[in-house]
């Protein structure tokens, strides 16, 4: 294969008849690369989340050797790199904390090095945004390339779902009605394959949010990890990515706004993640489009819930691929799409699924008789959350929907730990549980703790939900009347940090209202008192980001690092 007819990017670094091509060349050759991939042919990055601590990646090798395939066979020249590998199960305090800083990993590397175009191997929950963003303000060609999810989980003959069956165990556990030593047996059938949670948690739901818009191929979303098409479609990945690089199709040129309010839609129908809210405004904020939670309570709110997976429903993501996936989706929302949104296989969304096919109605439900009839993420309003909170309402009880109750608030995760489960807690079902201190700032890096399990003393009646505020986030796999991501949080000093107990808290989902019906001379008077708040981190990573961070309502990045920095020429480094 010749060189490309353009100038490419790469040709500053390895097309130099210099002693600085020599050097860029040269060493690249201790490798085995033979001089003629360095003709000009794009030079495609394959950025890599691979990490045995990320076991949802952990198969991203053999991704990684498929998509290869498909870049020399399309005359490029692909160079597999690594990248901070966010694994969800594993890291503390949070995953979320470190999402920005891989991101920034991303995008340096992107900028840095001899790359026309660029491959994201995206899987376990932050992995997919924190590749889109770093990507996004490099804007070079980019296509995202999701792991899949784990075969379904099975137990005593019965499917589990990563997550969403683990807080239904821990419950019953706790209720009394399930042995410790069942318990444990649970775990050997919960991830019984290579790939992420399989339930349509966070990680379901952003590959789902690449496929829809329009960043992946069709079908990214739930191909089984270890299905022979997931590496099928990374060569197909491979392939098209150096055809990107021909077309000069940047990222900028495919994400327009009309792609994110697609996206912000089949969320809906999907009974996303609420974390899909904060990553999307993340990314949007990357690429300068004005989104805001206001677009996901207006476009969520007419999409009703046509996916039957957990936690909204019972199947899992085995069973979404083989019932027609998220092409299967897109084609039954066709009334909400933005049909001319371009994709990065340059067509648009809907060339690319106007012929999908749905072989599972108990799966994916017709638009006409769906499966819950409120999708989407409800925004709410208040003076508890002056900038928004959100709620899940397909995930949530309909009888807690509209409902008062006398906080028992809980000054810290540790707080609540150390006093759930007292018999002397004065606490009932009708109660609202806060949990303050959990947010961007306050945790630090807003942790997956807002569906606190409810108190012993309250399962052991049978009672399964009860409505929970917090600034916290919750995982995707995760249900229940669970407001989370209270903005400002109590941290940055929102109204959250001035909530005592026996107040009254009144949610109105259907109003989109959150209050605490607290008189403000009272709050003033508490504001003023107020002692504030001082992070336990004073220097490294953590430091930077509680100094830097934003409230959930704007995605939870990095000041500094919003916007698009692109890929200007850069000097030589010797
Ligand atoms: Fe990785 Fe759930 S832990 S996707």
């Amino acid at each position: 294969m010749a060189g490309s007819a353009r100038k490419l990017r790469s040709a500053d670094w390895f097309g130099k008849a210099d002693k600085d091509g020599f050097g860029h060349r040269s060493w690249m050759k201790n490798q085995g690369f033979p001089g003629h991939l360095f003709d000009g042919r794009p030079v495609i990055g394959i950025c890599n989340t691979w990490s045995e601590l990320t076991p949802c990646n952990a198969h991203f090798r053999r991704i990684a050797e498929h998509v290869k395939r498909g870049v020399y066979e399309a005359g490029g020249f692909p160079l597999e790199f690594p990248v901070f590998s966010t694994g969800e199960s594993n890291l503390r305090p949070t995953a979320m904390l470190f999402r920005n800083l891989a991101s920034m990993d991303v995008e340096e590397a992107i900028r840095a090095n001899p790359l026309d175009g660029v491959v994201l191997l995206v899987g376990c929950d932050k992995t997919t945004p924190a590749l889109l963003m770093g990507a996004a303000s490099c804007d070079l060609p980019a296509i995202a390339l999701s792991g899949g999810p784990m075969l379904n989980g099975k137990y005593n003959g019965e499917n589990i779902g990563s997550g969403t069956n683990t807080w239904k165990f821990d419950a019953m556990v706790k209720a009394g009605e399930m042995s410790l030593a069942d318990f444990m047996a649970a775990e050997e059938g919960n991830s019984r394959s290579a790939g992420h949670c399989m339930t349509m948690g966070t990680a379901s739901t952003m590959a789902s949010m690449v496929e829809a818009l329009g960043m992946g191929l069709p079908t990214n979303a739930a191909i089984p990890a270890v299905d022979s098409r997931r590496y099928m479609l990374a060569h197909m990945v491979g392939r098209r990515a150096v055809e990107m690089v021909r077309e000069d199709l940047r990222m900028s040129k495919v994400l327009k706004r009309e792609n994110f309010e697609n996206a912000i839609r089949v969320n809906g129908a999907i009974g996303g993640s609420t974390n899909a809210v904060i990553h999307l405004l993340a990314i949007a904020g990357r690429m300068g489009i004005d989104i805001g939670l206001d677009d996901w309570d207006r476009l969520g709110r007419e999409v009703p819930c046509l996916v039957n997976l957990m936690p909204s429903g019972k199947y899992l993501m085995e069973d979404f691929y083989y019932a027609g996936g998220i092409p299967a989706v897109i084609r039954e929302i066709e009334p909400f799409l933005h049909k001319d949104a371009l994709t990065v296989n340059g067509k648009t969304i809907w060339e690319n699924n106007k012929d999908a096919k749905c072989w599972n109605r108990e799966v994916i439900f017709p638009l006409a008789k769906p499966f819950k009839q409120e999708g989407g993420i409800a925004v709410l309003r208040g003076n508890l959350c002056p900038n928004g909170a959100v709620l899940k309402p397909s995930a949530a009880s309909p009888h807690l929907m509209k409902h008062r109750g006398r906080a028992v608030v809980f000054e810290s995760i540790e707080d609540y730990h150390a006093r759930i489960d007292d018999p002397g807690l004065d606490i009932d079902e009708s109660c609202v549980m806060v949990l303050k201190y959990c947010g961007p700032k306050g945790y630090p890096g807003m942790a997956e703790v807002g569906n606190m399990a409810l108190p012993q003393k309250i399962l052991k009646k049978g009672i399964t939900d009860m409505v929970r505020v917090s600034d916290a986030r919750m995982s995707g796999t995760a249900y229940g009347t669970v407001v989370l991501h209270v903005a400002p949080e109590a941290a940055a000093g929102g109204t959250l940090a001035l909530v005592e107990n026996g107040d009254m808290v009144a949610l109105d989902v259907e109003k989109r209202s959150l209050q605490l019906e607290v008189p403000e001379a009272e709050l003033e008077r508490r504001r003023k008192a107020w002692k504030g708040f001082r992070s336990p981190h004073t220097s490294g990573y953590a430091k930077l980001y509680v100094d830097h961070v934003l409230q959930a309502d704007r995605g939870v990045d990095l000041d500094f690092l919003v916007g698009c920095r692109g890929t200007p020429p850069l000097r030589e480094s010797h």
